[in-house]
């Protein structure tokens, strides 16, 4: 199921209301469930409702929780897959394959068997990609910085140095790129996310009339939030695409490239490859990490990109660094080995995490089906969760009040506003599976108050 652009949660149909605790309301599969059933409820039955979901509400407050479900970490079984790594660089390892004695200065832009390691992954060549520190975040964050400061192409207006800068932000999206927009003061643009990536006729029409908009974030794989990978159509659009600023940029985080939760990953067309084959060949810079696949605090970040993109950034690196971690790098290619290695290890991480995606959805299939809407992803680190208009800041409020932190109503909009107060991004991979269905069963408790509150003040 993906129920992702709905507008209204009264368009479903399909859905059973099981509002076991209202005592007033205890009814499975109503027909016509949904909003369209809740709002056809008598104003005593769904006072009712309230009465019972409330009181069920006080009690779980009583219980003193403390729970988190608001931030895609790994749980520490994940990071323990990769402990091995931290035994394979010793006192008689320090060497890279070829020779590089990891513990001194040098190489800038990483070293080259851990660039061979990951340029298939990310499908460039070696002389495409620089292998940075330990975090991708950091590594946009450069990027911008240096936009700003110098530019991205010889000849153009450093962007710091134009009135306005706007970037487009497919929305729901990753609250850190929207954080860094406003922290470089450039203005968000907020385009639709469908099923396919952002809307491209949306797209299209704004970067071809304002050269202010100068970038556009997107997660095309298994997307934070919404779990969706880009069609090919729409990632040879994006590289197709007509702008009116020729310093045009898609800043293309593919994060979660092989974070799949099912044995049939999702493909995604090559960007890189479809910029150049469209004419564009310096349009797209490459990020993405091993935070999720080694340590999410010393694992390896990356930037890809056309070579000629590549030998710029190289020259402006070397000013801020005389070289990166290589002991890290040497660990990551000694763990790994191989894109095989990383493919083998990803397998266990979805071993541990799939049955926590699982135990969300199937709670929601059965508690909220009708009431609300989510995606069912095939991988990535999150599950997009959609309230009645008007109800996600109050569940938010609700579960924080409960004992349940979750993402900020919100926080996947760009300047924190969700037009329709509806999105809330689930983090199921943290917590341990029974902490985690005690917090869904807060969750869903939380979700059908704040609906049953709304159509009771609307009612009024
Ligand atoms: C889309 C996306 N990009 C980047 C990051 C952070 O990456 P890093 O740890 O490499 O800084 C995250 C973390 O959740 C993410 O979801």
């Amino acid at each position: 199921m993906y129920e992702y652009g709905q507008t209204d949660v009264g368009e479903i149909n399909s859905g059973k209301l099981t509002f076991h605790q209202g005592a007033t309301c205890q009814r499975e599969a109503l027909p016509n469930s949904g909003l369209t059933c809740l709002s056809k409820l008598e104003p005593a039955e769904l006072s009712g409702c309230f009465s019972g979901l409330r009181a069920e509400y006080e009690k779980v407050k009583g219980e003193n929780l403390r729970l988190d479900m608001s931030r895609g970490k790994p749980c520490p079984q994940q990071l323990d897959l990769a402990l091995g790594m931290l035994a394979c660089v010793d006192k008689d390892h320090y060497k890279s394959p070829t020779g590089v004695d990891c513990r001194n200065y040098g190489g800038v832009d990483g070293l080259p068997e851990v660039k061979e390691l990951f340029a298939p992954i990310l499908g460039v060549r070696p002389e495409e990609i620089i292998i940075g520190g330990n975090s991708s975040l950091n590594m946009m964050h450069d990027t911008i910085a240096r936009a700003m400061l110098f530019g991205v192409v010889d000849g153009e207006v450093p962007w710091g140095r134009l009135p306005v800068v706007k970037f487009l932000c497919p929305s729901p999206g990753y609250d850190r790129h929207f954080a860094l927009c406003e922290f470089f003061g450039i203005q968000m643009i907020t385009v639709e996310m469908t099923e396919r990536g952002p809307d491209m006729d949306e797209v299209e029409k704004l970067v071809a009339a304002d050269e202010t908009i100068k970038g556009i974030w997107c997660v095309p794989r298994y997307s934070n939030p919404t779990g969706i990978t880009y069609s090919a159509e729409t990632v040879e659009r994006l590289a197709r695409m007509r702008t009116k600023a020729p310093d045009f940029r898609i800043f293309w985080d593919n994060a979660y490239v092989v974070h799949h939760l099912t044995s049939a990953p999702e493909p995604l067309k090559n960007i890189l490859e479809a910029c150049a084959e469209a004419g564009h060949p310096e349009r797209v810079f490459i990020f993405t990490s091993t935070s999720k696949i080694s340590f999410s605090g010393a694992g390896l970040a990356m930037l890809a990109a056309s070579a000629r993109n590549i030998a710029r950034i190289r020259k402006e690196l070397a000013f801020q660094t005389i070289g990166p971690d290589k002991i890290n790098q040497l660990r990551h290619l000694l763990f790994f080995r191989d894109p095989a290695g990383i493919e083998a290890h990803m397998k266990k991480h979805a071993a541990i995490i799939a049955p926590k995606f699982e135990l969300v959805l199937e709670m929601l299939r059965t508690e909220l089906a009708g009431v609300a809407t989510w995606n069912e992803p095939k991988g990535g680190y999150f599950i997009n969760f959609n309230t009645m208009e008007g109800c996600a800041k109050r569940v938010v409020e609700l579960a924080a009040e409960a004992g349940v932190i979750l993402t900020p109503a919100g926080a996947t909009y760009p300047y924190g506003k969700d037009p329709l107060d509806r999105n809330i991004r689930l983090a199921p991979t943290f917590p341990d599976l029974p902490e985690l269905k005690r917090a869904m069963e807060v969750f869903v408790l939380c979700v059908k108050l704040a609906t049953v509150e709304k159509l009771l003040k609307t009612r009024s």
